[in-house]
Parts: structure tokens; sequence; C-alpha cells
């Protein structure tokens, strides 16, 4: 093998097994435990866009209980099936089909089988760079290892599998911590589940694998033991905590969040965008803000935003599926719904919602309104209580306000309606018709006047 493939992870018939086939039973939910989002995004989404950054050409999820549901979310996925779960190394064994095929594809190289859980998505791109790096390290027996493990030191091991080094720092076995004694348990070294495995020792060691243990299940983890009978090398690769930490139950899926969204705080500060109070920001995995932009305490960004710079954003506003441009300001307690595009220096201010509506540059709406199915022209200016009214109860229909226009207060704007540029409405309004371009439109019933009225009423009390 030449030394030049040994470094270029690319050149290798690198493969990934994703194991997704257990119940996830402690999360007590209705969604597979795999799909539960963070940062607005399935779990197992955040790993396998690791998967791709880390290069890894070709994967395989085994899915088992629930299957239905994680095949239908990741349409063009490779899927092996484990039905019934016999434990990982069986879970492993249901990919060999799969797998053999992922290797024919990309060439003759030998490469790294990765194997990956679904429930344990941080690891990062560069983990598994590294791990599949270190197992091609030449060791003392002129060899590559045979296998790398992902392992970490938890601040409570509690139940995980312990890994025992020899003299050398190498694996000779993990030990379950069922299986353990109490000088194995005693190892602060866990495993994280994650390893690299020689693609072509993979399914002889696997199929040595029994099911003699106090779980009575096919552990992946012996074949670091099955290995060593071999005189093969096992290496390890650590890993911080919080990279590898699972998530079983509601109480981890939280945890795991708040892990996500003190490192993405920590991003957007990076990046140069002023969040006044970091730990009330709640970001998306694709939110994007520019430098200069601004966001006050208590605002939470769904999937699909974008802010422009030297935009604020003010506390208790909720932004999903929207373009903010630049200097333009939101909130506070605005709601920007999908298909919100707000041009530069728009300004939206309190309990105004938007939902699938171009607002131009330099428009205002500054307070309680609705807009959807609509846009805002240039420079208009949209009145307190001003409502689009885009809905029979049966179909959406669009209004369309022109530039510069300016729509008078608590005015209900009946769709299709389109009001021209620079018209007026004046305030309390019900447009139902057109209106030309530079026109008064007003449809206020008009106001009578008794002199003396109220005194002659009051005094009847
Ligand atoms: C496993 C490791 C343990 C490690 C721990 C880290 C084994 C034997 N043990 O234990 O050393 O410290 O993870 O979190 O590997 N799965 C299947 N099919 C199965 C069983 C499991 O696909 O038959 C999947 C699960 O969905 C999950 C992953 O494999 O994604 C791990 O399974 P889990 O049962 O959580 O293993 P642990 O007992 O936590
Ligand atoms: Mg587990």
């Amino acid at each position: 093998m030449s030394d030049k493939n040994s470094t270029d992870l690319t050149a290798r018939s690198n493969a990934a097994v994703v194991l997704a086939a257990g119940m996830g039973t402690r999360m007590k939910s209705a969604l597979h435990k795999v799909l539960q989002p963070i940062a607005g995004r399935p779990m197992i989404h955040h790993l396998l866009a690791s998967v791709d950054a880390a290069g890894i050409g070709r994967r395989v999820i085994v899915v088992g209980a629930g299957r239905d549901q994680v095949m239908n979310a990741l349409p063009g996925e490779v899927f092996a099936v484990q039905d019934p779960q016999h434990g990982t190394g069986h879970a492993v064994s249901c990919a060999r089909q799969a797998l053999i095929e992922a290797r024919t594809d990309a060439g003759e190289v030998a490469g790294d089988v990765l194997v990956l859980y679904g429930d344990v998505p941080f690891v990062a791109p560069e983990t598994m760079a590294a791990l599949m790096q270190a197992r091609r390290v030449i060791g003392s027996d002129n060899r590559e290892a045979a296998v790398a493990v992902l392992g970490f030191r938890p601040n409570d091991p509690a139940a995980y599998g312990r890994m025992i080094q020899n003299d050398e720092g190498e694996l000779d076995a993990i030990v379950e911590f069922k299986d353990a004694n109490e000088q194995e348990r005693a190892v602060g070294l866990c495993n994280s589940g994650i390893m690299s495995i020689n693609a072509d020792l993979l399914f002889d060691l696997i199929d040595q694998i029994d099911s003699n243990n106090a779980a009575g299940e096919f552990y992946l983890t012996d074949i670091v033991a099955l290995a060593r009978r071999q005189s093969h090398r096992v290496v390890v690769v650590e890993a911080p905590e919080d990279e590898v930490m699972g998530i079983n139950s509601m109480s981890e899926l939280a945890k795991a969040e708040s892990v996500w969204q003190r490192a993405r705080r920590a991003v957007a500060l990076e990046d140069g965008v002023r969040l006044v109070d970091p730990d009330t920001v709640w970001f998306a995995h694709d939110t994007v803000v520019e430098a200069g932009a601004v966001i006050f305490p208590n605002v939470f960004f769904g999937p699909g935003v974008r802010v422009g710079s030297g935009t604020i954003i003010f506390s208790f506003s909720h932004l999903e599926g929207c373009r903010i441009g630049e200097n333009a300001a939101v909130g506070p307690y605005a709601r920007m719904r999908p298909g919100a595009d707000l041009g530069d220096r728009v300004k939206v201010g309190n309990f105004v919602e938007i939902k699938k509506a171009s607002i131009e540059a330099g428009a205002k709406i500054s307070h309680l309104s609705y807009i959807g199915d609509a846009r805002v022209g240039e420079n208009a200016n949209i009145g307190a209580g001003t409502i689009t009214c885009n809905y029979n109860g049966y179909e959406k229909f669009f209004t369309d306000i022109g530039k510069g226009a300016f729509i008078g207060s608590n005015s209900a704007l009946v769709a299709p309606v389109k009001v021209g540029d620079g018209a007026i409405i004046g305030a309390g309004s019900t447009i139902t018709k057109d209106v030309e371009c530079d026109a008064l439109s007003v449809t206020r019933a008009e106001q009578k006047q008794i002199s003396g009225w109220a005194m002659t009423f009051r005094s009847k009390y």
C-alpha cells in the first residue's frame, strides 16, 4: 500500500454504518429517537452532515424498530433492516450486503468502515477523519491497526463500556459495564461506541462474535478482543464528552440542545454579531446572521432565517423561514413566518405578524398588523391594526400595496385587492376594490354630531 493512499481519505473506499435500529423507549415519544430535533433539524441529519463533511461517500443506515418513520424521513439513503435487534454487533452484520456494495463501488483499495450511532449526533467531521487516520498509522508490527475506537472520559462513567488499555496505550478489550468486574469499572476511559474498522477484516471479526454475556446480545465491542487475539493492534482516539454524548431521553435531548446552542452562540459572537444576552438567543441549524447585526435578549430563530448586517432584532421576536435585509428593525414581539421577505431599512414593530409577503425597502409596519400573501412597496407606511384579509375559508388571495402608499390605521384590505403607488387609505376603511395610484380611498360612515346630547343623557340618570 503506498504512502499516498494511506494519507488520502478519499482514495479509499470508506463507508459509514449508522446504527439506528434501537427502540429508543426511554424517549417516551411517538417520534423515533433519531428524528428528534436539535436546532430544528432531526438529530440524525446533524450526524449525516458531518459524514458528508468528512468526505465519506457511502453510508448505510441500520433501521429496525419504527423504521417506516426513519426511512420516510431520509429519502435517498441506503438502509439495512435489523429485526429483531440482537445488539450492536448484530446490527453491523445486518449491513453486510450494503457495505460490500459500498466497497466495490469505490475500487480495490481497502478502507475503513466507520460505525456511528444515530443517537450520538455531534461527532465532528474532523474527529471522524482523525479516527480513520489513527487506524492507518503504522505500528511496531509494521502494520496498520485493525480498529480505532473513539473513547472519552465522562464526568460520570455510569454504564458506559470501559476501555481496557495495555502498557503501550493500545486497546486490549472493551468490557460492557454489565459484564465488568470492580477493577474494570474503575477505569475512567469509556467507549463512545464510534469506531473505525478495516473493511477487509470487519466481517471476519464480526462472524466470531457470540452472545455469551450479561445482555445475551452480540456486542460490536467484542471485536476489539477478537482482533487482539489475532495479534492485530487496536488504537484509541479521545474526544471531549460533549461531542460523543448519547441522546436517549428528553432530558438528554434538552442537554444536547443546550450544548449545541452554546457552541452556536459562540460562533455568532466570533462572527461579529452582537448578542446582548447570548444565553437567551436560540438559533436553528441553518440560521445566517451577518456581522454587525444586533440581537436583543429572548429571540428565537426557527429554520431558514437570514438576517443582514446592521439589522436589529428586538426582544421576544420569533422568526422562521424569512429573510431580513440590512439596517432593518424587527420587534419587539414580532412574528416573522415562512416567506416573509424584508428589504433593507424595513421597520416592523411590536405585535406584527408577516407571512409570505415581500416588504420592500424602507417600508414601515410599526404596530399590531397582519400582513400575509402580500407585497408592500418601497417606503409604504402601514398603519396600526392593518389586516390583509387573505383567506375566505377555502382559498388564499394576494394583496398588492404600491410604493409610497399610506394605509390608515385599522384598515382591512380584502384580497384580492391592489392599492396603487402613493394612494392613501383613510383609517378604519374596509377596502374591497382596487385603489388608483395617488387616490384617497375611504369607506368610513359619515360622522354625526348632536350638540349637548351627552349632558341630556347623563342628567336623565
Ligand atoms: C453501547 C456500547 C458501549 C458504549 C455505549 C456508548 C456495545 C455493546 N456497547 O452500549 O460500550 O459505552 O454504547 O453510548 O456496543 N442498536 C442497533 N441494534 C441493536 C442494538 C443497538 O441498531 O441491536 C443501535 C441503537 O439504536 C443505538 C446504538 O446502536 O443507536 C447503541 O445501542 P445501545 O443499546 O444504546 O448501546 P449501549 O448499551 O448504550
Ligand atoms: Mg446507548
